[in-house]
């Protein structure tokens, strides 16, 4: 078969490898879309060296189709629709003993720790796996991991009817967030970047949304004049890193000075440097800050989201490549970010 294959640092190759048997309680998947994330780009630089080893199969967002059924499996049949949950964790770490599967200590990822799904066939276990209506579009499937991202944050911050939300980036974990606060609340959304064009996909597709560029406008102030100076009920950050731009707060305390009293604030970003805030801001308006990591659970609700037509995944794809165009991917979405969203890769032929 053929793979994605991060032969070196800044390559991927599209290559022969072995196909994978469909080993005893496992399904062997025909891969039909992938989709690169944020970190495929950080594991591609060699920013997660030495988590990640090359030569490495990439890739743990993708979906497919059933087409061997392994020893000892039962309730999966040839051509069930499948989105993978990438996510492993070890069950007995004291997070995991917890039930907080998202902190445990030793969570390791298909794709990054280990060969992904950027091939033409993987075998995986059905706990991994989650089961998707045959009439949800293939492109859409492989969509489904980064949905949940969303809908996790959303959960986390606890998003309720009514709420008033931002969302402190506006790429791909922010517009999936938006999409998950989609589901529960139709008040106000306000989305804040640096980048017009990414600014402009939440409006196009969803009603009520204020865009903010926060290289041109205060994002604090103008959401202050908006809500008649009460703030939103809950802040987002999904931007990443804490570099103040001139005359602003750096997103997080921009975040604790936009919500109300009692809001709350989730952070998403996974920026290598302290993001400085003033405790006192938080404090007066007795806010929270929690955190977000992966999701735990949420594909179910991504799917029955999908389903009932509540997502807008079209939203989020910038264009389609086919999987022996991998390394153009990356190259696609590290030269032109304001272009390039979601990019998919074709890996079925
Ligand atoms: N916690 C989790 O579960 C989780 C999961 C996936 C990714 N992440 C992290 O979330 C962050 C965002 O990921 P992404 O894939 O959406 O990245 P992205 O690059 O697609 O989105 C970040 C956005 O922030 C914008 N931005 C940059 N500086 C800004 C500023 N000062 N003010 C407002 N906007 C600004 C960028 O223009 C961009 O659109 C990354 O740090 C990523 O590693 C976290
Ligand atoms: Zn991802
Ligand atoms: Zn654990």
């Amino acid at each position: 078969m053929k793979a994605a294959v991060l032969t070196e640092y800044n390559k991927v190759e599209w290559l022969d490898v072995e196909k994978p048997a469909c080993k005893p309680r496992e399904v062997l998947i025909q891969v039909c879309y992938g989709c690169i994330c944020g970190s495929d780009q950080h594991i591609h630089k060699g920013e997660f060296h030495p988590r990640t080893k090359t030569p490495m199969i990439m890739g743990h967002e993708f979906g497919g189709l059933v087409v061997e059924v392994g020893e000892g499996v039962t309730g999966w049949e040839v051509g069930d629709k499948v989105a993978p949950d990438p996510i492993i964790w070890c069950g007995t770490c004291p997070a995991c003993m917890k039930g907080h599967y998202p902190a445990c200590t030793s969570l390791k990822l298909i794709g990054i720790d280990s060969d992904g799904g950027f091939a033409q066939f993987i075998s995986l276990p059905p706990s991994m796996l989650y089961k998707v209506p045959s009439h949800i579009p293939d492109e859409h499937v492989a969509l489904i991991e980064v949905l949940s991202i969303g809908c996790h944050a959303k959960n986390r911050a606890n998003v309720k009817k009514g709420d008033s939300v931002v969302i402190w980036g506006s790429g791909k974990v922010g517009l999936c967030i938006l999409e998950a606060v989609r589901t529960v609340t139709d008040n106000t959304v306000f989305m804040i970047d640096i980048l017009e064009n990414r600014l402009a996909i939440g409006p196009k597709y969803y009603e009520n949304v204020i865009t903010i560029n926060a290289s041109k406008e205060n994002p604090v102030e103008r959401i202050k004049a908006e809500t008649n100076g009460k703030g939103v009920d809950i802040a987002f950050e999904a931007v990443g890193h804490a570099h103040e731009i001139e005359g602003l707060v750096n997103p997080v305390r921009g975040c604790i000075q936009s919500v109300c009293g009692g809001g709350t604030i989730c952070v998403l970003g996974l920026g290598n440097e302290p993001a400085p805030v003033l405790f006192k801001e938080l404090i007066w308006k007795e806010a929270k800050i929690v955190s977000s990591r992966v999701s735990h659970g949420e594909f179910a609700e991504a799917i029955e989201h999908l389903k009932n037509n509540r997502l807008k995944p079209e939203a989020l794809i910038s264009q389609k490549l086919h999987g022996s165009q991998t390394q153009l991917g990356f190259e696609l979405l590290d030269e032109n970010p304001a272009e390039n969203i979601k990019i998919l890769l074709d890996f079925r032929s």
